[in-house]
C-alpha cells in the first residue's frame, strides 16, 4: 500500500523540478557585462584579455572606454556603498579609464565569471592559474576585471553603461525575479 501514492508524488516532484529548470535557457544566447578595471587597462592587459574573450567563443557586441567618477561608482556598486572598503573602491575605480564590454554567448554570465577566476587575485594565482585575474590582478580589491554575477545584475549593469539598447533580451528579463 502507498506504492501508487509514492509514484504519483514522485512524478509530481519530477514535473515540478522539470517545470522549474530553465530547460531551454542553456541553448539561448545570454549577455553579460565585462569590465577591464583601471589596473588592467593601464597595465596594458586590454589586448590580451580581448584575445582570451574571443578565443573562448564570446562575441563582443559593444565596448567603450569610460572614466568613471565617484557618482558612477556609487551607483554601480550601490550594494557596497555602506561597506568600510567603499572609499578605497571609489579611489581605485576612478583612478583611470575602464573598458566596458557587452559579451554574448550561450552561458555568457557563468562562463565569463569562470574565465576571470576567484575575486581574490592572489588566491586565483594559486587555484586558477589560467584565469584572467591570475594574469593581471593583484588582490581581492585590485582584481583587474569585473563580471556580472547574475542575470539580474547583467541586465542592470549593461543598461547602466549602454542604456536600454542591449537589455531587452527575453531570456534575461525572464530571470529578473530570481
Ligand atoms: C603600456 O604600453 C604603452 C605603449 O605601448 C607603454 O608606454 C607603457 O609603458 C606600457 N605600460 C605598462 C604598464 O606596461
Ligand atoms: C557618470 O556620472 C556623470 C555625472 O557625474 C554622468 O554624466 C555620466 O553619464 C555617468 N556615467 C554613467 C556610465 O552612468
Amino acid at each position: 500500500m502507498g506504492g501508487t501514492g509514492s509514484l504519483v508524488i514522485f512524478l509530481l516532484c519530477l514535473m515540478f523540478l522539470l517545470g522549474r529548470s530553465p530547460s531551454f535557457a542553456s541553448t539561448e544566447k545570454e549577455k553579460t557585462l565585462a569590465m577591464i578595471k583601471p589596473d588592467g587597462f593601464s597595465g596594458n592587459y586590454t589586448a590580451e584579455i580581448k584575445r582570451v574573450i574571443l578565443k573562448s567563443g564570446f562575441n563582443i557586441l559593444n565596448e567603450k572606454i569610460v572614466h568613471l567618477d565617484e557618482e558612477n561608482v556609487t551607483v554601480f556598486y550601490a550594494e557596497h556603498s555602506k561597506r568600510t572598503f567603499f572609499p578605497n573602491l571609489v579611489k581605485y575605480m576612478t583612478s583611470g579609464p575602464v573598458v566596458v564590454m557587452v559579451l554574448e554567448k550561450v552561458g555568457a554570465i557563468s562562463d565569463w565569471r569562470a574565465l576571470i577566476g576567484p575575486t581574490d587575485a592572489q588566491k586565483a594565482k594559486i587555484t586558477h592559474p589560467d584565469s584572467i585575474r591570475a594574469l593581471c590582478g593583484l588582490n581581492s580589491e585590485r582584481n583587474c576585471v569585473h563580471g556580472s554575477d547574475s542575470p539580474h545584475s547583467a541586465t542592470r549593469e549593461i543598461s547602466f553603461f549602454f542604456g536600454e539598447m542591449f537589455s531587452s533580451g527575453e531570456s534575461i528579463a525572464n530571470h529578473d525575479e530570481l
